[in-house]
């Protein structure tokens, strides 16, 4: 047989090195609007996806941001790597952010904080980290219902993933005696995810006495808080507000773990600008904890990326657009809590019989609706509403021009 001949012969074999991978399914809101887009019907309305749209339904580049990138490109910067840990100054400027300008914390350099690849990644390097150095019960507890990507995200970073109570489907509502009864059953020394605020995907959160009672239980029990905060400013439309729970914790005395997002606040989703921190005991722990940090960063992706980075810090740092920022995100949270308004609104001059109290009452970017998966089944088929199948609807999506076609759909399906 000749050299050619033998080639040909293994070639196919050789070739099938992927025949055993079976296909996954698809990413659960990813798919929603895989399908919004094939739908030709020209009142369809897209309620999946997380990301704010204007009254005119479109994606919307913050004012501010767009000033800060005309700063940035006048500036004629270089476009060297970033540190591992990201810039200081990005990193300074955002546990300021989420702790408060003159926070004791970050003047006695008692926070070791990275940037992250947005929400996402910070979390993730917040999984790797525990996992590595977690002294306690290497589980983090959910709230039941959480964003879907929490489970992956510490799954995939070796922890284990069990749940606490948090959600009344009955009212729409806190289940505040089922968390607490949960976080009492804990282990000492586990490991709790809390929201800071804008509960994903319930719009739920506790109240300030709720908040206080959480964290005292929290101690007593010895348990670690890793706080995600993907949503500063979007929930009540002031950043300090916002920032209430975790400000709260750390004058209580808790040594939390922290995820901020820039995606929703700042409107930078694709430019993946986030931050993690760990508050430590001492500057030395904390700079030896950031040293640790570091060496999980390296290996998975180097450093981080930098033009959404110094956006943030443009803005932080700069008075005037910082004031600037601070509107736009009022402007945005203001919009999405009159939509809340009028979808009630309209779902009475419907003659709903429906108490939908729960629209006005939850808060951020989300309403659980309530409604149940036939319904859901039902509002895509009938009227081309698209949501993910657990009754979630993205406030974002909803416009001054679409709330009564949105609100007559819902009431059709629910009476
Ligand atoms: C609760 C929560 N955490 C984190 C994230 C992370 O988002 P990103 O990685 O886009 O910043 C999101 C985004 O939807 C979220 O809802």
């Amino acid at each position: 047989m000749s050299l050619r001949q033998t080639i040909y012969t293994i070639k196919p074999r050789a070739m099938s090195w992927w025949s055993q991978v079976a296909m996954g399914p698809p990413d659960a809101i990813l798919g929603v609007t895989e399908a919004f887009k094939s739908d030709t019907n020209p009142k369809k309305i897209n309620l999946g996806v997380g990301a704010y749209r204007d009254d005119d339904g479109k994606p919307f580049v913050l004012p501010s941001v767009k000033k800060a990138e005309e700063v940035i490109r006048s500036k004629n910067l270089d476009k060297e790597y970033a540190p591992i840990s990201g810039t200081a100054d990005f990193c300074k400027r955002s546990i300021e952010l989420a702790l408060g300008e003159g926070s004791e914390v970050v003047a006695n350099g008692c926070n070791a904080t990275v940037q992250g690849i947005s929400g996402t990644g910070s979390l993730r390097i917040g999984g790797a980290f525990l996992n590595a150095y977690f002294p306690g019960n290497k589980t983090v507890y959910l709230p039941t219902p959480s964003w879907g990507n929490h489970t992956p995200i510490f799954k995939h970073s070796g922890l284990d993933v069990k749940s606490y109570k948090y959600y009344d489907p009955k009212t729409c509502g806190l289940d505040f005696s089922g968390a607490l009864d949960d976080i009492s059953k804990m282990p000492e020394k586990s490991i709790i995810l809390l929201h800071a605020c804008a509960h994903n995907p319930t719009g739920v959160d506790p109240n300030k006495e709720q908040w206080a009672e959480l964290s005292q239980l929290i101690k007593k029990k010895n348990i670690f808080t890793f706080f995600d905060m993907a949503y500063q400013g979007f929930a009540t439309g002031s950043v300090d507000n916002d920032a209430y729970a975790v400000r709260l914790f750390v004058k209580d005395g808790h040594k939390i773990a922290l995820a901020q997002s820039y995606a929703k606040n700042m409107g930078l989703y694709g430019e993946r600008a986030g931050a993690f921190s760990i508050i430590g005991d001492s500057k030395e722990e904390a700079s030896r904890v950031m040293s640790q940090i570091k060496i999980l960063i390296r290996p998975m992706y180097s450093s981080p990326p930098i033009n959404g980075a110094k956006i943030v810090s443009e803005i932080l740092g700069n008075p005037a657009l910082r004031a600037d920022w601070l509107q736009d995100v009022k402007l945005m949270a203001d919009r999405i809590i009159s939509m809340r308004t009028s979808l009630r609104d309209n779902l009475k001059k419907e003659g709903s019989s429906v108490n939908w109290e729960h629209i006005t009452n939850q808060i951020g970017m989300f309403c659980f609706t309530g409604m149940k998966p036939d319904q859901v089944a039902k509002i895509t088929k009938d009227f081309s509403v698209y949501l993910t199948k657990d009754g979630r609807i993205s406030m974002a999506g909803v416009t001054s021009k679409n709330v009564e076609y949105l609100a007559h759909a819902m009431h059709t399906v629910t009476k």
